[in-house]
């Protein structure tokens, strides 16, 4: 079995952070999200895996990956415009072969593994094997309707009308039949060739779907609050207390928190769970639990909770900083004593709530 991860198509939702960074890049916890979906490959025995490429990403998306403490054979595939999931199989088909797959899209994040999924669907004989959760708002995402022994039977992607609440979460496995079935779908109301319509298509032609639905989280990190969501259950659930930094005598550490290597803690209090990166300097400030701390960052004077901070942002006399996320190489201070204006230079997209 091969698996293959989606990491084209463009991120508008988590704009301005998407203008010089792919979503599947965003950390969460300081690690990308695409690493943790290569940690759930690497619980199964799939040692192949092909990664669907954007031209203005893939560069920065084969970086992330070069460092491959997961031992994976990585196969990079360009796809030229984001025409769809089932479009990226088409462009990955001489990859994928007559091989089964797995196939997961890049900027998902599951709490449980999926290994139990891949073993299932090699054993069972079904054409795919989809993943669900039971959401509040299923029009955003794929919804399928299934009956009593979880066979699925009926498919429709954003519908306006739900007929369920089980949204397709991003992690599908597939037989080979796949790529006949989406040769017969069309572009939907998008404009994109839909995963979604050509499973439609395996069970038109009467073919098996199972499909297993998720009893923990699953967090599509779409937009800001998504983002500090996915942030505190990670924390919550995968940080462990790692302390490589140095901290001084004036400084105290409450509860899980990672501090990485060349990180410095003075005179300042971290009440985990936090991370914070390589070389980050905190000094005379409280980091609050849920907040993770990129590398390189200089954090003075500041109360800072339930964040998330990109490498090299600089926060300097900020008095409370709560539910937010700063980009990288960002400045955020307090202008000069006794001056009530703002000095404010902000990129395209952002927001700023005062
Ligand atoms: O998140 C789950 C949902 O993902 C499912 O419920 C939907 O059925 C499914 O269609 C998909 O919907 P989205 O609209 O959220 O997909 P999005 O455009 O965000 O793309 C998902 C991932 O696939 C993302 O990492 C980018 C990548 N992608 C996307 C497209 C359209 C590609 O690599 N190529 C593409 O052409």
């Amino acid at each position: 079995m091969k698996a293959l991860v989606l990491s084209g198509g463009k991120g508008t939702r988590l704009r301005p952070l998407t203008y010089t960074l792919p979503k599947q890049l965003v950390p969460v916890a300081n690690r990308p999200i695409l690493h943790y979906v290569m940690d759930q490959i690497a619980q199964t025995d799939i040692k192949e895996v092909g990664v669907v490429i954007a031209p203005e990403t893939g560069s920065m998306i084969k970086e992330s990956l070069t460092v491959n403490p997961w031992g994976f054979q990585f196969e990079f595939i360009l796809q030229k415009e984001p025409k769809g999931l089932a479009h990226a199989v088409m462009v990955a088909r001489d990859f994928l072969g007559d091989s089964p797959f797995l196939m997961y899209l890049g900027d998902n994040l599951i709490g449980e593994s999926i290994l139990p999924f891949v073993e299932t669907f090699q054993k069972a004989e079904a054409e795919a094997l989809i993943l669900l959760k039971e959401v509040e708002d299923p029009r955003l995402f794929g919804v399928a309707v299934i009956d009593e022994k979880g066979e699925v039977k009926r498919l429709i992607e954003k519908p306006k009308e739900p007929p369920s609440k089980l949204a397709l979460v991003g992690v599908y496995l597939f037989s080979p039949t796949i790529h006949d079935a989406i040769s017969k779908i069309r572009p939907s109301f998008r404009g994109e060739l839909e995963i979604t319509d050509a499973i439609q298509v395996l069970l038109d032609e009467g073919k098996k779907v199972k499909s297993h639905i998720l009893n923990r989280w699953w967090l599509d990190t779409g937009k800001k609050d998504d983002l500090l969501e996915a942030n505190r259950v990670v924390l919550d659930e995968l940080v462990k207390e790692s302390i490589e930094g140095e901290v001084d005598h004036e400084s105290r550490i409450v509860g899980r928190v990672q501090l990485s290597k060349g990180a410095r803690v003075r005179r300042s209090t971290i009440r985990g769970p936090v991370v914070i990166g390589e070389d980050t300097v905190i000094e005379n400030s409280f980091i609050g639990p849920y907040t993770s701390i990129g590398r390189n960052c200089l954090i003075l004077n500041s109360v800072i909770e339930h964040s998330v901070v990109l490498d090299g942002a600089r926060i300097t006399g900020v008095e409370r900083l709560e539910d937010s996320v700063i980009g990288r190489n960002t400045t955020v201070g307090k202008s000069q004593e006794n001056s009530r204006a703002l000095r404010l230079m902000i990129g395209d997209d952002a927001e700023v709530r005062l």
